[in-house]
């Protein structure tokens, strides 16, 4: 599939996500080693706490399908210059992660740059500290 479908998947879940509350629309679109796609977008809360990030609405939709390796992952926002995951996220992202995974940052129309989980949470804590 071509990054300009990417894109406009993207689009869509953005448009459709739910942020009433901080009019910052946001969308992630996994894509696993198996070549499969799971989308995502932010869902707020009238409980501010309570709502979803996009980057973990697509990861809960890999995850309920069976799967655990981001090979690709792509992040939307209406940002000129760019989604960027927040720090939550980059931990979230790094469960299902290695040193291969790309992390793709795209404007509304656009994709701005990739780094790698490393770039984006050096010296992390990982599934493996826990073996
Ligand atoms: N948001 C995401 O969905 N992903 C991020 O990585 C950054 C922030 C959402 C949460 C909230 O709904 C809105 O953006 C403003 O913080």
């Amino acid at each position: 599939m071509s990054e300009s479908t990417y894109l406009s998947i993207l689009q869509n879940a953005m448009n459709n996500a739910y942020a009433p509350y901080s009019n910052y629309s946001v969308s992630a679109l996994i894509i696993t080693d198996s070549g499969q796609q799971y989308i995502g977008c932010n869902v707020e809360n009238a409980s501010y706490p309570e709502g979803l990030c996009a980057e973990a609405s697509a990861i809960s939709a890999m995850v309920v399908a069976g799967e655990k390796k981001i090979k690709q992952i792509y992040i939307m926002s209406q940002d000129q210059t760019g989604a960027t995951p927040c720090g939550g996220c980059r931990q979230r992202i790094r469960e299902f992660a290695d040193a291969n995974t790309l992390v793709t940052l795209c404007s509304k129309d656009k994709v701005i740059s990739s780094l790698g989980i490393a770039d984006l949470l050096p010296n992390s804590f990982g599934p493996g500290h826990l073996l």
